[in-house]
C-alpha cells in the first residue's frame, strides 16, 4: 500500500504585478509504506511547496493526492472536483505529521504542554493520557529531563527533538520533514538526524526534503532530485550519488557533496 501518492501536481503562484511562477509542473510520486524517501535539489526548486501541498499548507492547482490509497483530492483549474466531506479530509490529514525548518513550536507553552495540546484536543484524549504519552515521546527522542522547559530555554537541536515528538504525539502515519536540520548549528544536527534514523529504523514512513546527502545516503529507500519544479529523477541513493543519470543531478550533487 502506497502511504501518499501524488499525480501531476502543478501549483502556479500569482503574486501581484509580477508574471505568475509556475512552481510545481506535474510532480508524480509514490511513497509506499515503511519508505524512506529523501527529496534534494537546488533553492527554489519547488520541495517545500511539494510538502506543504501533501497537508493541505498549500492548495494545488490541479493533480490527485492520494493518502494510504485513499483519492483525496482530484483538483483541476484550482478547484476541487472530489469534493469529500471535510471531516474525511481532515481525518485523512491526521495521518501526515510535519516538521518544520524553523521547529514552530509554542513558545509560551513547555515541552510537555506543546506536545499535549493536539493530541487532547483533535484526538480528544484525556490530559492524563496525552501526558503519559508526551512522556513517553520525550523520553525516546532524549529529551526526558527537559519536560517542562519552554523553547527559549532549549537548544535549537532540542526544540527540534520537542517538535518531532509533538508530531509524534498525533501518532501520524507518514512524517514530513522539511529540512528539519538546515536551521541548526553544525554541532546540533546530529542529534536530530540520528532521532530520525531511529524513527525510520522504527518503519516509520518518511518524506524528507534535505541537504544533508549523508542522511540521505545512508537512510533512504530511494532519493527524488527536483529541479525548477520538476521532478528530474529518482533512485536509489547508492546509485543516484555514485552515477546519476541526469545532467542536472550531477551538477548539483557535485556542487554540494
Ligand atoms: N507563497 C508564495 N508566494 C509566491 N511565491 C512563492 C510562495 N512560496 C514560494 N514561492 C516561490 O516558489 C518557488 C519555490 O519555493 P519553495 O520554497 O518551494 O522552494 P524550495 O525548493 O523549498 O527552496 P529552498 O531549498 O530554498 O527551501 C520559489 O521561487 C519561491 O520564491
Ligand atoms: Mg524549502
Amino acid at each position: 500500500m502506497s502511504m501518499i501518492k501524488t499525480v501531476d501536481i502543478c501549483k502556479t503562484f500569482h503574486s501581484n504585478g509580477r508574471t505568475p511562477l509556475e512552481v510545481l509542473k506535474k510532480v508524480s510520486l509514490t511513497v509506499e509504506q515503511k519508505e524512506v524517501v529523501c527529496i534534494i535539489g537546488p533553492s527554489g526548486a519547488g520541495k517545500s511547496t511539494f510538502l506543504r501541498s501533501l497537508n493541505r499548507l498549500e492548495k494545488i492547482d490541479s493533480g490527485k493526492i492520494y493518502i494510504e490509497d485513499k483519492l483525496l483530492f482530484d483538483c483541476v483549474d484550482g478547484a476541487d472536483i472530489l469534493k469529500l466531506p471535510h471531516h474525511e479530509q481532515v481525518k485523512a490529514l491526521l495521518e501526515v505529521g510535519m516538521v518544520f525548518q524553523n521547529f514552530n513550536l509554542f513558545p509560551h507553552k513547555t515541552a510537555i504542554e506543546n506536545l499535549i495540546l493536539s493530541p487532547m484536543h483533535v484526538r480528544k484524549l484525556s490530559e492524563e493520557d496525552a501526558r503519559e504519552r508526551a512522556r513517553v515521546l520525550l523520553d525516546r527522542v532524549g529529551l526526558a529531563d527537559k519536560t517542562d522547559a519552554y523553547p527559549s530555554q532549549l537548544s535549537g537541536g532540542q526544540q527540534q527533538r520537542v517538535a518531532i515528538a509533538r508530531a509524534l504525539a498525533m501518532e501520524p502515519k507518514i512524517m514530513l520533514f522539511d529540512e528539519p536540520t538546515s536551521a541548526l548549528d553544525p554541532e546540533l544536527v546530529g542529534e536530530v538526524l540520528s532521532v530520525m534514523k531511529s524513527l525510520a529504523q522504527g518503519g516509520m514512513t518518511m518524506l524528507v526534503v534535505t541537504h544533508e546527502m549523508n542522511f540521505a545516503r545512508d537512510v533512504a529507500d530511494k532519493v527524488v532530485f527536483m529541479f525548477e519544479g520538476s521532478i528530474l529523477e529518482t533512485g536509489h541513493p547508492k546509485d543516484m550519488f555514485t552515477n546519476p543519470s541526469n545532467d542536472r543531478t550531477r551538477q548539483f550533487l557535485q556542487s554540494v557533496l
